[in-house]
């Protein structure tokens, strides 16, 4: 039987609740299609930072990259640990480590959601590069606590970066509805944004049968709202695509919906796949974070495995659960029943 050896990273807060439901879901499906996964877990955590002084130990990258895969619940408690030491000890490392370039995160509404929206009949396909941008690390702190103080935080922005994301987008669109939107700044920011323009202008006549449109990223949060529909692919930087997709998660009915991808796509190392939210400290041990989100990244998990009828049987599964009513309104059904619901739609 061909088997898969997945890297749990359960993480903080309700990070620990939805990769528990994720991992069931994933395992029941495997059972019934013919693969089996071995998952190992990993306590490494803002937890595992105040026993130890670090969010994973020193070994951790070399420990994951044995692995097929990893699946991550989210990371994050900053009453404990600052946020910029907790995700630049862990999650971010691992996304640049494994060049997983490509964040990916698909907008839809599931049925039986109710979006804040008007348009319920969108399909947005985010693309978020993953790896430098304003995420690159680059920058420091001189003169602290005098008047004198400064702050320099420097975005990177490389042709082989900035290409191999757009080259993504474009793929992703022809595979799709053959609209691509690139996302930047380039009025106000005209080094970096400029130059991410100029590339996919130049790379667009790779890609004639792509129709592809620049968009600034103000009027994109608008037209998100306004006419979600009107998108197909949106490939965007580290930040701007971060932002995005929380503005995206929310037309999609909230943050318990939005499944995400963080995709190695030339396979020299593992992928990672994560809900978009974070450990939600506000309703932590309370039982009621939507485990959807979780599960749907598993699936998209599935899907990078090759296991693609598994892949769907657990995206069927989601959408016969919501179909229902169970777990499509944010915090009325427990983690525990939305599980439930998901594993016996499997049947
Ligand atoms: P968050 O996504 O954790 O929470 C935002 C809001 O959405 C909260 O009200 C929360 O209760 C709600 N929410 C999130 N997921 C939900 C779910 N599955 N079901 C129901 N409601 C849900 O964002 P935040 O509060 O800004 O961040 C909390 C911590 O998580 C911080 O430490 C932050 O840095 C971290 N974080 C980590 C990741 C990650 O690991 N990928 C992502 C985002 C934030
Ligand atoms: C996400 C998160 C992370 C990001 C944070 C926690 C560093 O918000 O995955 O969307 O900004 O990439
Ligand atoms: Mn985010």
């Amino acid at each position: 039987m061909k088997t898969y050896k997945i890297a749990l990273l359960p993480g903080d807060g309700i990070g620990r609740d939805v990769t528990e439901a994720a991992k069931a879901v994933l395992e029941k499906a495997a059972a019934r299609n013919g693969f089996s996964l071995v998952t190992t877990s990993y306590p490494w955590s803002c937890d595992y930072y105040l026993e130890n002084g670090s969010m994973m130990p020193g070994n951790g990258i070399e420990t994951l990259r044995s692995f097929d895969a990893i699946l991550l619940g989210a990371v994050g408690w900053p009453r404990k640990v600052p946020d910029s030491v907790s995700l630049h000890g862990l999650l971010l490392p691992i996304r640049k480590a494994f060049v997983q370039y490509a964040n990916i995160r698909p907008h839809r509404l599931l049925p039986g959601v109710q979006g804040p929206l008007r348009s319920e009949n969108f399909d947005i396909l985010c693309i978020r590069e993953n790896t430098e941008g304003e995420y690159s690390g680059a920058g420091g702190r001189v003169h602290q606590g005098t008047d004198s103080e400064v702050a320099v935080e420097t975005s990177i922005f490389t042709r082989k970066g900035v290409e191999r994301i757009l080259r993504f987008g474009f793929e992703q669109a022809r595979a799709r509805g053959g609209k691509l939107a690139s996302v930047t700044k380039s009025n106000a920011q005209r080094y970096s944004m400029v130059f991410w323009d100029e590339t996919t202008e130049r790379l667009s006549a790779e890609y004639p049968d792509v129709e592809v449109t620049s968009y600034h990223i103000d009027a994109m949060a608008a037209r998100m709202v306004m006419a979600p529909e009107s998108l197909d692919v949106v490939v965007a930087s580290n930040l701007f695509g971060d932002i995005l997709t929380d503005l995206g998660a929310a037309i999609q009915g909230g943050l318990g919906f939005a499944a995400s991808a963080n995709i190695n796509p030339d396979r020299s190392a593992p992928s990672m796949f994560e809900p978009v939210h974070g450990s939600a400290p506000d309703i932590a041990h309370l039982g009621i974070a939507n485990p959807i989100a979780a599960i749907w990244s598993g699936a998209m998990m599935l899907e990078h495995l090759g296991e693609t009828v598994a892949a769907g049987k657990v995206m069927a599964a989601i959408e016969a659960t919501t179909a229902r009513g169970i777990g499509a309104s944010p915090g009325r059904d427990k983690t525990d029943a939305i599980t439930a619901s998901v594993l016996s739609a499997l049947d």
